[in-house]
């Protein structure tokens, strides 16, 4: 008997959802009707924050809190050197420039003492990627920012729901980016949201999604005009409500699938500690984590063969293990424009070389959980 793949990561759809995107569908609304206010609320409030940005990807989320900050020319960006591309890219968008900074070994959270060690007169925002869905050292980081101008961007695409000294991400930074991925907590099928408690700001947003227009099509219709308008250059990053309306009814068994996912990590995190050359990453007791992914390093000194057999061997058994990430400026866009060279993060690099993403989603079971162990354990035999 075959055994069907197991991937690292799948989103969970019932018949709320599908009737929720019916209703949406048979509405007067497909894009920019009441649905997207009601998913920014229902999402902001979840979060304790006060205002929502709804936006049709996480990068768009982040490349709309660039342009909250106002990050242009010249202005320096810090981010961790182990993130998605997007947590960078977006600085790159409005003209900024990233700086890297090295990753905790023992975490992947981005190391403030490498982000003390990148601070410069240009350096404008922080960027503190809550990897894998554990947040960010926050105070830390924002005893560095603090009276120098700085200003801290959550990337908090991985930890909807995560909480760091008991507030909730979403909460903690000027700006926090989340995305609605398939893969991740809740999903639009594309989508992002951006949270911040300054209203100022989410009004900016708002206008950017927007093309920068300085109205949407509700408000000049119930003002009875038809003129407006385009006071900057901005983007068409609305999310449709027939994706908010699949965003509201996720967000209602969001809680249930995060005590899932921490469950299946602290499942994990017992068989793996009867295995000495698998190092789950470390869990900070005063944070929660929202466990988007569950990663491991190998200890290659106790095993014969490097990551991508791993790798190899985990995928040739039907187990859909992916490595998050190689350094951002590993990548020839960024070397190439940046001059980045290899070396710059050895932390990151030491960790890339190691890492594995193992499945991770609410419906996971205990079989496949067990099958997934067992056969990471077969990695000492090859
Ligand atoms: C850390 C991080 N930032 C940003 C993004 C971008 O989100 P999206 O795919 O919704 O654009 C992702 C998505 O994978 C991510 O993992």
């Amino acid at each position: 008997m075959t055994r069907a793949p197991i991937p690292y990561g799948r989103q969970v759809i019932d018949d709320e959802d599908t009737a929720s995107v019916l209703d949406a569908l048979r509405s007067a609304w497909l894009t920019t009707g009441p649905r997207v206010g009601d998913f920014e609320r229902a999402f902001a409030t979840f979060c304790g924050a006060s205002e929502g940005v709804a936006v049709n990807s996480g990068t768009a989320a982040l490349h709309a809190a660039m342009r909250a900050l106002k990050i242009g020319q010249g202005d320096e960006v810090i981010i961790p050197a182990i993130t998605f591309a997007a947590s960078s890219n977006a600085a790159v968008y409005e003209g900024g420039t990233p700086v890297f900074a090295d990753v905790d070994p023992e975490t992947l959270l981005i190391d403030p003492v490498s982000v003390d060690q990148k601070i410069t007169s240009r350096t404008r925002a922080i960027v503190a990627v809550d990897y894998g869905g554990q947040p960010a050292d926050y105070d830390a980081l924002r005893e560095l920012a603090a009276g120098r101008g700085i200003r801290i961007i959550a990337d908090a695409c991985h930890a909807p729901g995560a909480t760091y000294k008991g507030r909730k991400v979403g909460t903690i930074a000027d700006l926090s980016a989340f995305s609605f991925h398939p893969v991740k907590h809740l999903t639009t099928c594309e989508g992002g949201m951006v949270l911040t408690d300054d209203p100022e700001m989410a009004a900016h947003m708002r206008r950017f999604r927007n093309h920068g227009i300085d109205s949407d099509h509700r408000s000049r219709e119930k003002a009875g005009t038809f003129a407006y308008d385009m006071v900057e250059l901005g983007y068409n990053y609305r999310l449709p409500d027939v994706q908010c309306a699949l965003g509201i009814a996720q967000l209602k068994r969001l809680p249930r699938w995060l005590e899932r996912r921490q469950a299946i990590a602290a499942r994990y995190d017992e068989m793996f500690s009867e295995i000495s050359f698998v190092r789950p990453l470390a869990a900070r007791p005063d944070r929660t984590n929202a466990y988007h992914l569950y990663v491991i390093r190998l200890d290659l000194r106790q095993i014969k063969i490097d990551r991508e057999r791993a790798f190899d061997h985990l995928r040739a058994a039907g187990i859909g293990v992916n490595v998050h990430y190689a350094p951002v400026y590993h990548h020839s866009f960024y070397r190439e424009r940046f001059g980045y060279q290899p070396g710059f993060c050895p932390h990151a690099e030491a960790a890339y070389r190691e890492i594995l993403t193992l499945p991770m989603f609410p419906t996971l079971s205990e079989a496949d959980q067990n099958y997934v162990v067992t056969t990471v354990a077969e990695l000492s035999h090859l």
